[in-house]
Formats: structure tokens, C-alpha cells, sequence
């Protein structure tokens, strides 16, 4: 049976430049690069290499990467090193369609007293920069927002919200780890202080990401240690995962502006065989949007909502496809085995019931036409036979 993945904002397979690197580091460079000898120089040597690779990503010098175990870690650093920089609770902004890297810990900072805002979104799932406009306050010490919706593929007018937080001097971070090694990212021209990446996302390691770090932000650590990462992430660096990173960045930047066009035009080759299919609606902004993303809702024609079996969700399809060969990925989170609606359906409007029924499919390096168009026969062909008028 063919086996096509499409789930590459979920993860991506690491590519074999990476591995070779990563054998290399465990084999024979497994030095601690905090030693003093040979064997440690070797390893120290390595990881600021992979920090140049990944500095030149983003446009930035290394100084500004500081290396973590991945994009939730780095969102983390983020919100609470600003944080802790304040002994009195503060005001923060966020959008209402994060991920959890973000609103989780925005959650724990409510109650330990911050205020913080939720900026609204259109049904295409983008802020509004005067809605942010508005949300400032004079004590607002920090504002994130997510640059690439994993979920609906959304990409947000980050160098509009950067200038407004810039001209009123709030810190603004993104989370820019659906964008990074996807699309042409330079902080040399963005306004953001702060911007959060993942290994994982652009074929290299699990287990490894970055936070950029503008120079002269101020940040409290959250691990206390030996100092490691400009002392603001202590702990032994994961050399074999962060020389795999280095190595996966390097070649996306090779790669990322043929890359970006050629998924683009395979996106909206899967776009053009869906859009008109009565059972979905597609969900997102069709322009300000991740080359490699395309999401839907699943839905019944009008009229027919009394007559559709309500076990019909995300999962539903992402089972039915999996069967097929195809692994793509539901929208909304699963909890203790209750289909939970979409907190970012919710937020961009669409009713509890609909908010159940999303999918996205991602593409990458390895989709072909062959892949897509395959997937649109089967996808049509499943729901033909899962929904209502079919019967
Ligand atoms: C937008 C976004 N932020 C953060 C993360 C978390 O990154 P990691 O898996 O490297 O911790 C993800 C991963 O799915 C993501 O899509």
C-alpha cells in the first residue's frame, strides 16, 4: 500500500545529512563542551558551529541563540524570563489562537495574579494590529504572538504588531516555529525582541530548538546550573541533537525559497481538488497562510446537520485515512477520550459542533504531485461514503 505522510507541522522525518552529523558527535565528538580539553574543545567547537547555522536562519549573529530542548522550551524562556524580571505581577498580551507552548504558561501566569489579554481573531484566524493597539497598557511588559498557526496555517502581520510594540518599548516575542526553515525569516528586519524555533520542524533532531534573543534583552533563566547558553540555559548541551540542527538549517536556507514556492504550489493543487467538495469547508487565511498547510472542517451540506452521525469528527478522518496509508492530523485535542472542540476553531468562530471537525494536511520535502492528487481521490472518496447524502 502506498504510505504518504502529510504531517510535517507535526513533525518532519530528520534528514540524512543530520544523522550523519549526529553519528559523527556520538561516535566520536562526545566530548562535554564545557571541558576545558581536547575531547571537550572538539564538542564546543561543534555546537558553535550548529550556532552560526542557525543564527544565519534568522539573519542573526550566534550570540543571540541560545539552545534549548525545543520550541515549548523555548516559548517557556520566553514568557518567564520576562516575567521573573518583575517582582510585581504585570500585564501581558497574547492572541486567543496560540499553542499551548504559549497559553499554558500565560494560564499559570493568571493565577499567580498577571493580567493578561487574549487578542480576538477574524474567522481567517488573524489579529487586527489596532486590536493590539488598543490592549496596551502602561503596564503591559511583554507581548507573543504565534507568527504560523500550526493548527489552521495562519500567518500573522508580525512586522506590523513588532512596530506598534516597538514604538510603545514592550518586548514582543513570536512564536516562529511552524515559519522558521518554511519561509525567509530575518530579524535584521523584523521588530521582534524574541522568537522561538524547533529543530524537529525543519529536518533535523526531536529534543532540540532555540530561542533567538535580541541583544540587550534581559531574561531571567529558568534552570539555575552551571551557566551553560550565555547563562540563560544551564545543563550540558545535547551536542549530537543541536550538530543535527546546525546541519538542518544550513540546508534550509539553501533551500527554503524553492522549497517555499514548490509546496506552495502543491498546497493549492490539494486546494483546487477540495474546495469545491460539499463536505468541507477550508479553514485559515487562503493568502497569509504556511506554504506547506492546508486545513478543513469537515462538515455536512446545509440542511443535512440533523441527519449526520455525530461520531463524524477530525479523528474520524484521520483514522479512516491512516487505514489508507495517509497520516495526516486532526485539529482539536482529545481529552480522556471526549472530542474536544478546537480552542482556535472556537476562537476564529466557528461553533462547537464544527470545531470538532477539523483536519490539516502539511506538506514536505518528500510530496510529489503523484502524493497529492492520490490523497484528494481518497479523501473525497471517504467522505462520499461517511456522510449523510451518500447514504
Ligand atoms: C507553533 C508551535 N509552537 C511550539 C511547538 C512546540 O515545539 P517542540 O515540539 O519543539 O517543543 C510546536 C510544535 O508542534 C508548534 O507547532
Amino acid at each position: 500500500m502506498m504510505q504518504i505522510y502529510l504531517d510535517h507541522s507535526a513533525t518532519t522525518p530528520t534528514r540524512s545529512e543530520a544523522i550523519t552529523a549526529m553519528q559523527q558527535v556520538l561516535t566520536q565528538q562526545w566530548g562535554n563542551p564545557s571541558s576545558l580539553h581536547t575531547w571537550g574543545q572538539r564538542s564546543a567547537t561543534l555546537v558553535e558551529r550548529a550556532r552560526i547555522k542557525v543564527g544565519n536562519l534568522i539573519n542573526t549573529v550566534p550570540e543571540s541563540i541560545i539552545f534549548t530542548s525545543g520550541g515549548t522550551e523555548a516559548d517557556n524562556m520566553a514568557i518567564m524570563g520576562v516575567v521573573r524580571c518583575y517582582r510585581e505581577p504585570q500585564h501581558i498580551i497574547i492572541s486567543s489562537v496560540e499553542h499551548s507552548a504559549i497559553s499554558e504558561p500565560v494560564r499559570m501566569l493568571e493565577n499567580w495574579g498577571w493580567r493578561v489579554t487574549r487578542l480576538p481573531v477574524n474567522q481567517q484566524g488573524r489579529v487586527a494590529p489596532q486590536e493590539l493597539q488598543a490592549a496596551l497598557q502602561a503596564n503591559t511588559v511583554l507581548v507573543s504572538i504565534i507568527y504560523g498557526q500550526s493548527e489552521v496555517g495562519t500567518l500573522q502581520p508580525i512586522a506590523e504588531l513588532g512596530d506598534i510594540c516597538r514604538y510603545r518599548r514592550v518586548l514582543f516575542h513570536t512564536d516562529a516555529v511552524q515559519v522558521v526553515g518554511r519561509l525567509p525569516v530575518d530579524v535584521e528586519k523584523l521588530p521582534v525582541d524574541l522568537l522561538s524555533l524547533s529543530s524537529h520542524k525543519i529536518y533535523g533532531p526531536q529534543g532540540v530548538g532555540a530561542l533567538y534573543v535580541r541583544q540587550g534583552v534581559e531574561l531571567v533563566p529558568l534552570l539555575g546550573g552551571g551557566g551553560q547558553e550565555m547563562k540563560l540555559r544551564s545543563g550540558t548541551q545535547a551536542v549530537a541533537a543541536i550538530a543535527g540542527f546546525g546541519v538542518a538549517a544550513e540546508l534550509a536556507n539553501e533551500e527554503i525559497v524553492t522549497e517555499a514556492s514548490r509546496l506552495s504550489r502543491l498546497r493549492d493543487r490539494l486546494f483546487e481538488q477540495m474546495v469545491d467538495n460539499p463536505y468541507v469547508i477550508c479553514t485559515g487565511d487562503k493568502l497569509y497562510r504556511l506554504p506547506h498547510h492546508l486545513s478543513f472542517c469537515i462538515v455536512p451540506p446545509e440542511g443535512e446537520t440533523a441527519k449526520l452521525d455525530n461520531k463524524i469528527t477530525g479523528k474520524t478522518l484521520v483514522r479512516q485515512l491512516n487505514l489508507a496509508g495517509i497520516g495526516i492530523s486532526t485539529g482539536s485535542a482529545c481529552h480522556s477520550g471526549k472530542i474536544a472542540p478546537s480552542p482556535i476553531l472556537l476562537a476564529m468562530g466557528y461553533t462547537e459542533d464544527t470545531a470538532t471537525r477539523g483536519i490539516r494536511l502539511t506538506l514536505g520535502r518528500e510530496t510529489t504531485v503523484a502524493d497529492i492528487d492520490w490523497t484528494a481521490m481518497v479523501l473525497k472518496q471517504i467522505l462520499a461514503r461517511l456522510m449523510p447524502n451518500s447514504y
